[in-house]
């Protein structure tokens, strides 16, 4: 469910998968209006869906919602996958957080989050997400660099952990003996202006990763790859938040083959 929605490569995703393991069923984008979102939640159960994923801009408004949130979406304020129970209740949990992790790590299995000060540029919804992620898997040092410095300031009170809120002006000063840089923001994205940052101060060895996965290698990914930086692509924390969304709604264990993948980026 998002507002819009028709962009989304989840049907596609999730119909792979639907093939893949033999499921009779179908997985379909729902336009639905910010001021319907509840009514159409509680049509789940009626409808025999075993859940669904949330995207922009429903994912707060769901937690005043559903019936159970677990730790995770209640940390990052925002409900990613719902899944419907026997009994009809809603439960909402964030699986982006989860789908990030695994997606630097399907890249780079040997990486941590405590091998050095990781910057995050931007606050938004995907931000809370990230910076939860990287706290939890034991980041040391984040530093947290948004052009509105205030709702940088709210994002790290809320989540809590090792945050230092930097200036938008000083975010070059912030990639100085960072071990990884992260663009939450949407800037790179397809339509938007890439994300105003120069990449000089920034070690040669930083993992440059962006959530931005349309077009798959955004700006601020190509002017990491071209200074000899690694780089991690943001379409894994799509295909992986797929993992816990399949095992909650069907107790399926699947996997990110090279064939979804492919399937995915052909439609980028
Ligand atoms: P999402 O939920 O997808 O993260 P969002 O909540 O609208 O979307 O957040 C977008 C992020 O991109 C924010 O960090 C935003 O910065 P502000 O908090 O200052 O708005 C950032 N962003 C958007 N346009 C930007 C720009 N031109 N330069 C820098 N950052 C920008």
């Amino acid at each position: 469910m998002g507002w819009p929605v028709m962009h989304s490569r989840s049907p596609a995703l999730h119909e792979f998968l639907l093939k893949q393991h033999g499921l009779y069923g179908a997985y379909v984008p729902l336009a639905i209006e910010p001021g319907r979102l509840e009514a159409a939640l509680r049509a789940l159960p009626a409808l025999c869906f075993a859940g669904c994923n949330l995207t922009i801009p429903h994912k707060e408004a769901a937690m005043e919602i559903v019936d159970e949130i677990d730790e995770a979406a209640r940390a990052i304020g925002a409900i990613s996958c719902v899944t419907v129970g026997d009994d009809g209740r809603l439960s909402g949990t964030n699986n982006d957080w989860f789908g990030y992790v695994e997606g630097v790590l399907e890249v780079y299995p040997d990486w941590r989050a405590d091998a050095g000060p990781i910057v995050v540029i931007g606050a938004g919804g995907g931000s809370r997400a990230i910076v939860y992620a990287m706290v939890r898997q034991g980041a040391r040092e984040i530093r947290l660099v948004n052009r509105t410095r205030d709702r940088a300031e709210v994002l790290a009170h809320d989540i809590g952990g090792p945050v230092t809120v930097v200036d938008w002006d000083a975010r070059g000063d912030a990639l100085v003996g960072a071990a990884m840089l992260i663009n939450t923001t949407s800037q790179g994205m397809v339509g938007n202006p890439p994300l105003d940052l120069d990449l000089a101060p920034l070690p040669k060895d930083a993992l440059v990763s962006d959530i931005v996965y349309v077009p798959a290698e955004t700006p601020l990914l190509e002017a990491a790859d071209r200074r000899g930086n690694p780089t991690v692509r943001g379409l894994g924390m799509l295909l992986h938040q797929a993992r816990p969304a399949w095992r909650s709604w069907f107790g399926i264990d699947v996997s990110v083959t090279p064939e979804l993948r492919a399937t995915i980026e052909a439609t980028l």
